[in-house]
């Protein structure tokens, strides 16, 4: 169990299947992303170049985030970056639905550690 606080976000009924919506948490946002009816939320802002992700596609397939500024894509269970430009994770945040279906976000985040790995796993070294 997460030692943050829960904060209520509001209605998980408004945020329909294969989109999301952004909530101010603190001095940042997060966003609420619903993949195929199961809810997730990652810190609102591409580790990329600064975007929000609030306008990005939800790709219910793979349960993915792409940014909407340059297509990077975000694992939305775990913040990691999956796609280049962007080769540092985003903070998640965990989630739950009250018995009356409103969602409420852990104000404790977790962020895989990924600074300078290319996300698809091919590294930077090269010998001459
Ligand atoms: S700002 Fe998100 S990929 Fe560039």
């Amino acid at each position: 169990m997460a030692d943050g606080t829960w904060v209520t976000l509001g209605p998980a009924a408004d945020i329909p299947a294969g989109k999301s919506k952004d909530f101010p948490l603190g001095e940042q946002n997060i966003l609420v992303a619903n993949c195929n009816g199961v809810f997730f939320a990652i810190e609102d802002r591409c580790t990329h170049d600064d975007a929000p992700l609030a306008d990005g596609r939800v790709l219910q397939r793979s349960c993915e985030l792409e940014c909407p500024r340059h297509g990077a894509r975000f694992d939305l269970k775990t913040g990691k970056a999956l796609s280049l430009p962007a080769f540092n994770a985003v903070a998640s945040y965990q989630l739950r639905t009250t018995t009356e279906g409103v969602l409420e976000v852990n104000t404790e985040t977790t962020k895989p550690e990924q600074r300078h790995e290319d996300p698809r796993g091919i590294g930077f070294g090269f010998s001459l």
